[in-house]
């Protein structure tokens, strides 16, 4: 049993999720590894996958929708998880929806067993100085709203779902 986890970031949130997916999975005794779209990972070495997204602009990065097209096939044809890593995941009136999401999913030429919008965080530093005077102007709460244990429940929860 061999799990992809791969994800797409732009300030690095989303890479910390998944690693901590990766290190749930082995600790359940999955081998799972964690790739960047950006490596192109196949996923029809694996025999399911968990992949995510950070949100901007209320949508997933470019980079993951070009990844996800091109391997549409394999996607469609074996178990996975998808997950997205936003700010606005931290604000309980969005009730864990989140519009980027819904908007790829609908689109998407696979049905995921399972999906979660966790919270990223707002950290100015890691993030070019044009998108911070957009942030400011969206006056953006700013801070770390991950939730890491979160993500290793999420985690431990599809994990029958991946496997089965
Ligand atoms: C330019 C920019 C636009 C963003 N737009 C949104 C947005 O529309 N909705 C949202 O919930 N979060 C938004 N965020 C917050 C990101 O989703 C958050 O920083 C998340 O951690 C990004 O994941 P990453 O760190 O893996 O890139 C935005 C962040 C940036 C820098």
């Amino acid at each position: 049993m061999s799990v992809l986890i791969a994800y797409a970031t732009h300030s690095g949130a989303t890479e910390t999720l998944a690693e901590r997916m990766r290190e749930t999975l082995a600790a359940a005794g999955i081998t799972a590894e964690k790739i960047s779209v950006d490596d192109n990972p196949d996923p029809s070495r694996f025999d399911a996958a968990i992949i995510g997204s950070g949100i901007r602009v209320e949508a997933v990065e470019k980079t993951f929708v070009t990844w996800v097209k091109e391997h549409s096939a394999a996607l469609a044809d074996r178990p996975v998880a998808f997950f997205t890593c936003s700010g606005s995941a931290s604000d309980p009136r969005k009730e864990g929806r989140q519009n980027g999401a819904e908007s790829f999913l609908r689109d998407a030429a696979f049905t995921p067993v399972a999906t979660r919008n966790f919270p990223g965080w707002v950290i100015m530093d890691r993030i070019p100085m044009h998108e911070r005077v957009l942030l400011k102007s969206m006056r953006t709460p700013t801070g770390d709203f991950r939730d890491l244990d979160a993500v290793a429940a999420w985690t431990r929860e599809i994990a029958p779902q991946l496997t089965a």
